[in-house]
């Protein structure tokens, strides 16, 4: 379980990242986190990584308070998540499998191998596992991202805006994928500027906007529009 209690974090005056937000994301939970750019949604999946602490507010995962300043499992909280991010973050030196296999190491996972390439055939391509990331279409570079955060049974999957950097036919795909990786007891928070793909997908829906946590609606057929 996931909750953000009051959570405000600012950078310059009067500008807030997020201002006094709560929500709680329950295990298995698929929860899209929309609002457009700026809203606060790169930072809010920060928190939950720990790559950022709150100035005010707690954020508490699986019953531990990681915005606490004392917190000493960071790693631990870590070995959790499997995070996407726009970037990638792909090493560019290693093959497609080498990719997964470094991030099961960390994990201390038995069966690399074998994992590595269960995640790969989850996301349907397992026969690139030899190929280098440059041998990739921007589509299968993002498979590759998704299988490297499932693989080994990470259980919190934070994708931001994993569908920035593709075309709109990829993109469907690469949600339809999310939806296939999402199991009891995979918890996902997939922040996007996509209205189209939040309706369509009929989803818990966090609307963002300037910092603030405006809207949380679970699953209904809405029909978003987040102009500005
Ligand atoms: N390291 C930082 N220093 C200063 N301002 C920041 C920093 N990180 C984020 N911000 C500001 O916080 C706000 C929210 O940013 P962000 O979480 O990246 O939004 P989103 O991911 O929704 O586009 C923006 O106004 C951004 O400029
Ligand atoms: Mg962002």
């Amino acid at each position: 379980m996931i909750i953000l209690d009051h959570v405000t974090k600012q950078y310059g005056a009067g500008s807030f990242s997020l201002q006094d937000s709560s929500f709680t994301v329950q295990d298995g939970e698929f929860v899209f986190i929309i609002g457009p750019s700026g809203a606060g949604k790169t930072t809010l999946l920060r928190f939950i990584l720990r790559e950022l602490l709150p100035d005010t507010g707690t954020v508490t995962v699986d019953g531990e308070v990681i915005s606490d300043p004392k917190f000493k499992k960071t790693e631990e909280l870590r070995k959790k998540i499997g995070a996407i991010f726009q970037n990638f973050k792909i090493i560019q030196e290693k093959r497609v499998i080498e990719n997964i296999a470094v991030s099961l190491e960390i994990l201390g996972t038995q069966n690399i191998h074998e994992e590595a390439m269960n995640a790969l055939s989850l996301v349907g391509i397992a026969d690139k596992a030899l190929f280098f990331p440059l041998q990739l279409s921007a589509g299968e570079l993002q498979r590759l991202a998704i299988a490297r955060a499932i693989a080994g049974g990470r259980n919190i999957i934070l994708a931001d805006e994993p569908t920035g950097n593709v075309d709109p036919v990829t993109s469907w795909e690469i949600v339809k994928l999310f939806k296939k990786i999402h199991t009891d007891n995979r918890t996902i928070l997939f922040a996007t500027h996509s209205a189209d793909i939040v309706n369509a997908l009929k989803k818990r829906v966090i609307v963002m906007k300037q910092g603030k946590l405006i809207k949380d609606l679970k699953k209904a057929g809405y029909n978003l529009d987040i102009t500005p």
